[in-house]
């Protein structure tokens, strides 16, 4: 008999095995989500606003225990390998990056003091390289490069906060939200930027938002969380095209939504994607 080949699983960056997330002991925010992110790939988790998507980031990142949350039960998995005990540090060193919902950045340091602060662990070699391509991908930072960031436009500082996530070398890439509050243009712009990065650089993607019908164009596949727990999972075309099934099938036929309004709570993917008929 010839030695047996390895299973051809198709390898994954993020796996997400049922967790459940308290706050303060008690208060269970996620109830059994499960999720993948294959290598290289783009995936987008959707839902309304409370509905479980920030937590799960930060379950991922390892952000939980400032907020005093618990990964109660279920396996964070990077690579393979249960993370669940390492320290936030130490998940960004493994090659996660976080980008808070709020586009955070050091509004009294300059974009290119933002970049080099974030990039503290790394060799002053990589720290040029790294540099630029942030300025190659987000060439509107590299002319506002010597302004103080507090001065940058919001679509500016959330290109900033993306630019310091990937000063880190990071081999998956989390967005929360990074449309909240922008312009439909600079969504568009964002989005698309961000989609060359995934494509180029090969770096994995995991984009959490409200904005189903924006993130659903950029995405491979598409969650949808609901009280902290995922209700659909399917590929972005099927989500677009596809509202026959489940929560989807509370489709409010003639109802006219602009193209980019976010999820309200009890919304579905289905009444969003009625616009782009
Ligand atoms: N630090 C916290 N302490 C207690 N409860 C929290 C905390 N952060 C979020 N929650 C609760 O967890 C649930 C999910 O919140 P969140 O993950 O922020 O949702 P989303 O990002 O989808 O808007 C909500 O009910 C919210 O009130
Ligand atoms: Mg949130």
């Amino acid at each position: 008999m010839s030695a047996s080949s390895p299973t051809p699983t198709a390898s994954k960056v993020l796996s997400l095995n049922n967790i459940e997330v308290v706050y303060d002991y008690v208060s269970l925010a996620i109830k059994g989500v499960s999720l993948d992110v294959p290598q290289g790939g783009m995936v987008a988790l959707l839902g309304a606003n409370g509905a479980g998507k920030s937590t799960t980031l930060k379950a991922i990142s390892g952000l939980l225990v400032a907020e005093r949350g618990e990964v109660r039960r279920g396996e964070v998995q990077f690579h393979d390998r249960n993370i669940g005990t390492l320290s936030p540090q130490q998940r960004v060193q493994l090659g996660i990056a976080h980008v808070l919902e709020g586009r955070r950045v050091f509004e009294h340091l300059t974009p290119e003091e933002n970049l080099i602060a974030a990039s503290a662990i790394r060799s002053r070699a990589d720290m040029a390289r790294n540099k630029e391509m942030v300025y190659s991908y987000f060439p509107r930072l590299h002319e506002r490069r010597s302004s103080a960031a507090g001065y940058l436009s919001g679509g500016e500082q959330q290109m900033l906060a993306i630019g310091r996530a990937l000063m880190t070398q990071p081999k998956l890439l989390m967005l929360d939200e990074p449309s909240l509050g922008l312009a439909p243009f600079l969504v568009a712009e964002i989005f698309q930027i961000i989609s060359r990065i995934n494509r180029e650089e090969g770096l994995s993607v995991l984009l959490v938002e409200q904005n189903a019908v924006a993130a659903l164009e950029i995405v491979s596949h598409g969650y949808l969380i609901e009280s902290g727990r995922v209700v659909m999972h399917d590929t972005a075309e099927a989500l677009k095209s596809n509202p026959d099934s489940g929560v989807l099938s509370r489709r409010r036929k003639g109802k006219e939504f602009p193209r980019h309004q976010a999820l309200q709570p009890a919304e579905t993917l289905a009444d969003l994607i009625t616009t782009s008929e």
